[in-house]
């Protein structure tokens, strides 16, 4: 995810572009950019980090005078953060800027084509295709360029493009990414999101997929792929400035856990194709997945509790021995690690100080590491031989939720296809896995639909002081996530516990009323559980069981129930947690939690 704007108007274009991207900073802070148009040339400046040293660099776009321009704030997908990584883009004479939000899936094509014809890239970019594809059609007439363009180029994007040859306008078109144009007095705008375009207008047109937008100081047109004008209807936003950068949102961790159907399905669907898992990243060959001994995960907080579920998986499925190991601990516990081992590191931020200690003691007792990383270029994203990265974009709360999926779904596709060299599972079910697979994005919307059911529940335990989460095996990984959500943003104590070891303590703190959660997803273990929550239940627990649709019978044990959609056995976590997180969600909202930044903690722990 990335953030784009564009300016043309009266006023100076640079300090426009630089207040625009600090709205659009939760879309991406890794490195920013603008391009202005100064009366004779194009320039661009970038910087790495933050917006606040592209601030600095151009003393808040003093030093780039001109009057129209696009600018670009960055999250990392092809290449690690770096000046020639940032956009925009130049073509080649420099008289064509371009920035971008979205992924050009054709561009390794693209871009082999290009360099045929002598183009020269200076980029790991995907976007910078597009500046090249568009120099390469470009015969005078942008509209037209862009509609070719459009036809070459598969995947999403919004862009923001700008011609020296046309001087007195701005481009922008988009397809599956968003993209706004406001209508200024003193001038026109383009943004990925309206919050960056606020202070100027509250005149806005939702540019919808393959529509072109070209914007004069006065006027905006726009065309469809055929170069044919279109006429568009403005809105008028009438929303709160600071509701606006959560997309309507209250918080950001609600508007992240709507933001998992879409998580979820970029992380799966690039590595699925025609039917086939391809992790093209792992850079591992059949024997090499074939001689692995042990898996050793290695992760902190909820990154950990994926691991754990992975275990479960990589060991019903592929029949390979797993520990998993919590990030602090494990470094100190002197691993027995060779390299007939693989050690997979999990770790949203690729930061995390315990994280990426556990991965050089790995590395230096000879393992295989492979990172299960978000932010790309990140630490351990670097140092780890392998990196697959899950594509859940920033995540702003600290209360992970839609990294927490995407990590779900980047260990399911690992252990399918381990299961499948290792000849462990047959063709037909990989087929079968896939088919489940491909499901959850909408499974999870589904059960993201099902939001009011849950927020009255959840007011009925505002007031709690312990709250249980009981389950067996993955049952179990998925209860201590929930323990998690509930205890960080809630501050209600609450703890999760393998519903058969209950009995051997943990019993004796049930009292009349006290809330249980038990998570019921595992077919051959329903009947296990559901005398575990009888046992609950005579101490005087409240129940609330989440289970898969079609076990009715659980409506005679537990108090209330909770139903998710059927899926494969293995892959119920994805699932069963988003009642869980909505619960998490609700109960904190009630109490009158911060909830995207809890107190005491911090989204990424680089102390140990
Ligand atoms: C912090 C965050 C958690 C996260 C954990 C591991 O505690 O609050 O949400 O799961 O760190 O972080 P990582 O970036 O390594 O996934």
């Amino acid at each position: 995810m990335c953030g784009i704007v564009g300016y043309i108007g009266e006023s100076q274009a640079a300090p426009i572009l630089l207040d625009g991207l600090s709205k659009l900073e939760y879309r991406g802070y890794d490195s920013a950019g603008i391009a202005v148009y100064d009366g004779e040339n194009i320039r661009v400046q970038k910087a790495v980090g933050r917006l606040k040293v592209l601030s600095e660099l151009t003393h808040d776009g003093a030093t780039m005078p001109g009057i129209s321009g696009i600018g670009h704030t960055r999250w990392a997908t092809h290449g690690a953060p770096s000046n020639d990584n940032a956009h925009p883009h130049y073509n080649q004479t420099e008289t064509i800027a371009v920035v971008h939000n979205g992924i050009i899936e054709n561009y390794l094509k693209l871009r082999k084509r290009l360099e045929q014809k002598e183009y020269q890239f200076l980029s790991e970019t995907d976007t910078e295709v597009v500046a090249h594809l568009l120099d390469y059609y470009y015969k005078g007439d942008p509209v037209e360029t862009i509609t070719k363009i459009m036809h070459r180029v598969e995947g999403s994007y919004a862009l923001g493009i700008i011609f020296k040859d046309h001087p007195g306008k701005v481009y922008a078109v988009r397809k599956d990414s968003p993209l706004i144009v406001g209508h200024g007095k003193d001038g026109n705008l383009i943004a990925s999101d309206v919050p960056a375009v606020l202070k100027y207008t509250r005149e806005v047109y939702f540019i919808q997929n393959e529509e072109i937008a070209v914007l004069t100081k006065e006027n905006i047109g726009f065309y469809n792929v055929d170069g044919e004008e279109i006429q568009k209807e403005s809105t008028t936003i009438d929303w709160d400035i600071n509701a606006a950068e959560k997309g309507g949102y209250e918080h950001f961790m609600l508007k992240e856990m709507y933001e998992q159907p879409r998580t979820v399905r970029d992380t799966l669907n690039p590595r699925i194709k025609d039917n086939k898992i391809v992790i093209e990243e792992l850079g591992m060959s059949d024997e090499e997945i074939q001689a692995i001994r042990k898996i050793h995960i290695v992760a902190c907080g909820s990154a950990y509790h994926t691991g754990v579920t992975a275990k479960y998986i990589f060991e019903g499925m592929a029949r390979i021995p797993v520990e998993v190991d919590l990030a602090s601990e494990f470094r100190y516990r002197n691993p027995i690690l060779g390299e007939e081992e693989l050690v997979i590191i999990i770790s949203q931020s690729g930061e995390t100080a315990d994280s990426l200690a556990a991965l050089r003691e790995a590395k230096a007792k000879g393992a295989k590491t492979l990172g299960i990383v978000n932010v790309v270029g990140s630490s351990i994203a670097r140092e780890a031989d392998k990196v697959m990265y899950t594509w859940a974009g920033p995540e702003i709360a600290v209360a992970t939720t839609k990294a927490y999926s995407a990590q779900l779904v980047a260990e399911y596709l690992l252990a399918v296809k381990f299961a499948q060299v290792r000849g462990k599972i047959t063709e037909e079910e990989v087929g079968g896995f896939l088919k489940d697979l491909q499901k959850l994005p909408e499974q999870i919307e589904m059960l993201l639909g099902n939001q009011e059911k849950i927020q009255h529940f959840a007011n009925r335990y505002i007031a709690a002081k312990d709250v249980f989460f009981v389950g067996r095996g993955i049952d179990y990984a998925i209860s201590m996530e929930g323990s998690l959500k509930l205890k960080e943003i809630s501050y209600i104590h609450s703890e999760a516990y393998a519903a058969g070891e209950l009995k051997h303590g943990t019993i004796s703190l049930i009292e009349e009323g006290t809330l249980v959660a038990a998570v019921v997803t595992q077919e051959e273990l329903y009947k296990k559980t559901i005398s575990n929550i009888v046992e609950l239940r005579s101490r005087g627990a409240f129940v609330l069981a989440v289970t898969n649709a079609g076990n009715q019978e659980i409506e005679k044990a537990a108090d209330y129930v909770l139903y998710i959609p059927q899926t494969n056995k293995y892959f119920t976590n994805s699932l069963a947690i988003i009642p869980l997180q909505l619960f998490s969600y609700y109960v904190s909202v009630g109490k009158g939690c911060d909830v995207d930044k809890p107190r005491n903690l911090a989204k990424s722990v680089t102390v140990e």
